[in-house]
């Protein structure tokens, strides 16, 4: 081949072909336009393995050296927006392999030796695909050090908890937002999972079946950092597997589903603790929208798009997951369709994590390291709510179990007590002590301590439950957590 015929798609496999790809078959099966954001993995893995071929004798020292020079100019073209993308090249892989042709001659045309875009490909999107869980595993510890820096300012601040959206128990407002740390830990710990399974290599499976070259694959492994806490090379095992594998996709987006589920829940909570049947919290104006024809309003747009966007997530999890099921051993160019809905993923979480951590815990000053400007919290607003919906009335039930009577009683005697109180439009609290009586013989003073919103916390003293107390252990364990 001459130099400059890979410039030809259509010739860059061989002459076999009687005719060119029409220009509508161009369109179709270019990946040009989106997976040209992998180009930094491309010349990464093409340099590990252009290393690997020379140490195996497989190419001359001297083809290295030029590869090497040649694809450090493709680098700076690339960055510096020169690189010229062309469709006819179809992707990526073609159009960094004829530039350096271009570039460097016979060398650029060795560099393809015992590999094949399959495994290329394949290699390509687990090394991006692993830089950019890096960014997002620093994204989650941002956010959850947002919702505790939140926490720390309200764990005696209390609003009701609810079950079936009805009045349930009253709860820590740090407590609440504790719950989505859990959420947002469990996500973390999911994807450093999955970046274990990501962190594997394809390269040296060639087309399919293996090749005929005696190539190093573990050499090149390391080179990539595809290694496991021990520093062992981590491999493909089987070349079929190994080009056609895309489970790691898979799961990278059902666990970026499940994080955009959990900001999606947060989200339904913020617009409605933002409602003015709620008034629970603010968001910062710069987070929200007014209305064209109605001045008094503003809206929760950001959270309202993350729930939003959340589906889409979801969507991108079902378009992996269907593109698989019908696949034959090895690789088929369905595969080409796993990109844009892993960019979209990437893309999405990204911004929504980004934007989250700012909405709840504001930005960190730089000359206090303390995060300002995040959501304003009501604490009169949720008290009120709080002291609504009879929340301590399990409280009362639980005194009169401590009193002796069976629970079961204790729940019945209670009820009676709530519905005198509704009746008389009043809290349990503000019942008489004399009228508490007439509903059971063994209440005392004592009582309405118990029946205190804070007296109702205080009590909730177990391992993971509302009191302060327990709260303040939890949010010290947070801090230590998240500082290394
Ligand atoms: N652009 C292709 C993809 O994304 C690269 C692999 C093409 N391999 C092939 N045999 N056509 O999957």
């Amino acid at each position: 081949m001459s130099t400059n015929q890979l410039d030809k798609k259509s010739q860059a496999w061989s002459a076999l072909f009687s005719e060119p790809m029409s220009e509508l078959v161009k369109r179709y099966t270019a990946s040009v336009f989106f997976d040209q954001r992998l180009w930094q993995a491309d010349i990464t893995a093409s340099l590990a393995h252009a290393e690997m071929l020379q140490a195996q004798g497989i190419i001359a020292a001297a083809d290295y050296a030029a590869i090497q020079k040649g694809m450090a100019q493709i680098w700076t073209e690339i960055e510096n927006g020169q690189f010229e993308w062309k469709l006819d090249l179809e992707d990526v892989h073609l159009n960094i392999e004829a530039r350096l042709t271009q570039l460097i001659g016979d060398a650029g045309k060795r560099l393809h030796t015992g590999r094949s875009r399959n495994d290329q490909v394949a290699t390509d999107v687990r090394l991006w695909l692993r830089s950019e869980m890096d960014l997002i595993l620093d994204l989650l510890v941002d956010l959850q050090k947002s919702l505790v820096a939140v926490a720390e300012k309200n764990i005696d601040v209390i609003l009701p908890g609810f079950t079936h959206l009805q009045v349930a128990q009253p709860v820590s407002f740090a407590h609440h937002l504790l719950a989505y740390v859990e959420m947002f830990a469990r996500d973390a710990e999911r994807m450093a999972d999955v970046r274990r399974r990501t962190n594997r290599l394809p390269l040296g499976s060639a087309a399919l079946a293996g090749t005929t070259y005696p190539l190093d694959r573990e050499r090149v492994a390391r080179t990539l950092g595809m290694v496991d806490e021990q520093g062992q090379a981590q491999v493909c095992q089987n070349s079929l597997d190994g080009v056609s594998d895309r489970d790691f996709a898979i799961e990278f987006t059902a666990a970026a589903s499940l994080c955009m589920v959990h900001i999606s829940r947060l989200s339904e909570e913020l617009i409605l603790w933002m409602s003015q049947n709620f008034g629970f919290v603010k968001i910062a104006d710069r987070f929200t929208t007014g209305s064209s024809i109605m001045p008094q309003k503003k809206n929760p747009d950001v959270p309202e798009l993350a729930r939003g966007k959340t589906g889409r997530v979801v969507g991108h999890l079902m378009g992996l997951i269907t593109l698989m099921k019908g696949q034959p051993l090895a690789y088929n160019k369905d595969n080409q369709e796993d990109k844009e809905p892993l960019f979209d993923t990437v893309d999405t979480l990204k911004d929504t994590l980004r934007i989250f951590s700012e909405m709840v815990g504001g930005q960190t000053n730089p000359a206090t390291g303390v995060k300002e400007g995040g959501i304003t919290v009501n604490p009169e607003a949720m008290q009120a709510a709080a002291q609504k919906g009879y929340a301590t009335a399990t409280d009362l039930a639980d005194y009169l179990v401590k009193k002796g009577l069976p629970f079961r009683d204790a729940h019945e005697v209670v009820a009676h007590a709530v519905k005198t109180a509704q009746q008389a439009g009043k809290d349990l609290s503000e019942l008489p002590l004399a009228t508490l009586q007439q509903f059971n013989a063994t209440i005392e003073q004592d009582v309405f301590e118990c029946l205190s919103l804070a007296g109702s916390l205080n009590a909730r003293n177990t391992l993971g439950g509302t009191a302060p107390a327990q709260v303040r252990q939890q949010i010290a364990r947070h801090h230590a957590r998240l500082t290394h």
